[in-house]
C-alpha cells in the first residue's frame, strides 16, 4: 500500500448512485418489491462507496436495520446513493439512502435508509488501514458525529452478544 492510498479523502470522492428499474422478477406475486432485493441493492450500493473511498476490496462487517417506509411496485425506478460517512481502522460506515421515482406520475418518496459497516481487505484476507475521511457540508458532519455515536453502540452490542455466545 502507498502513502498515497492513505491520504485523507473528502466524502464527495466516495459518493456513488445505482439505478434499478423493478422488474417481476424482483417481486412477490402482488407485484411489490422484494426486501431481500432492495437489502442485496443497498449492500451493492454501500460497497460502491466503500471501494471508491478505501481503494481496495472490501468485506461487509454489519448492517444496522432497515425500515422499509414505503412499498415499490413492478415497473419504479429505485435510486440509491451512498457514501462514505466516517472512517475508523480497517472499517467504515456508509450511509445508504433509498428514493423510488415514479416517471410517469414525476413523483419521488424516500423508500429506505441503512448504515452498513465495510471492512477493507487485501487479495489474501488481511485487513487494511482506511484512509481518513473529510466531511466538508453541515449535514457530512452531522453524518460523522452520527457515525462515532452508531459505532459505539455497535461494539457494545456486538461485546454483549460475544459473551452470550
Ligand atoms: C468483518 C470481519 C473482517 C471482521 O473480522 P474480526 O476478526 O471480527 O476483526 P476485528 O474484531 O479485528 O475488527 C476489524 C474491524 O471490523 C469492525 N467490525 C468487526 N465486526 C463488526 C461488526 N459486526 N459490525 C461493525 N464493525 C465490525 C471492528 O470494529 C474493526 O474496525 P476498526 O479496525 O475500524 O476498528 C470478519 O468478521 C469477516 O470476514 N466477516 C465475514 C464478512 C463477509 O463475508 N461478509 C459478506 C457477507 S457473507
Amino acid at each position: 500500500m502507498t502513502d498515497d492510498m492513505l491520504a485523507p479523502r473528502p466524502v464527495r470522492d466516495s459518493q456513488s448512485e445505482m439505478a434499478e428499474i423493478v422488474l417481476p422478477n424482483d417481486a412477490n406475486p402482488l407485484a411489490a418489491l422484494l426486501g431481500g432485493r432492495l437489502m442485496h441493492w443497498i449492500d451493492l450500493a454501500g460497497a460502491m462507496a466503500a471501494h471508491r473511498h478505501s481503494r481496495n476490496y472490501v468485506v461487509t462487517a454489519s448492517v444496522d436495520h432497515i425500515d422499509f417506509l414505503v412499498p415499490v411496485r413492478v415497473g419504479d425506478l429505485v435510486i440509491l446513493r451512498s457514501s462514505v460517512n466516517r472512517v475508523f481502522h480497517t472499517s467504515m460506515e456508509v450511509g445508504v439512502k433509498v428514493f423510488v421515482e415514479n416517471y410517469i406520475a414525476d413523483t419521488a418518496q424516500h423508500v429506505a435508509s441503512a448504515h452498513l459497516t465495510f471492512v477493507a481487505i487485501d487479495s489474501a484476507g488481511e485487513r487494511l488501514k482506511v484512509a481518513a475521511v473529510i466531511p466538508e457540508t453541515d449535514e457530512q458532519r452531522r453524518r460523522y458525529d452520527d457515525a462515532g455515536r452508531r459505532r459505539e453502540i455497535r461494539r457494545s452490542e456486538l461485546e454483549r452478544r460475544r459473551k452470550t455466545r
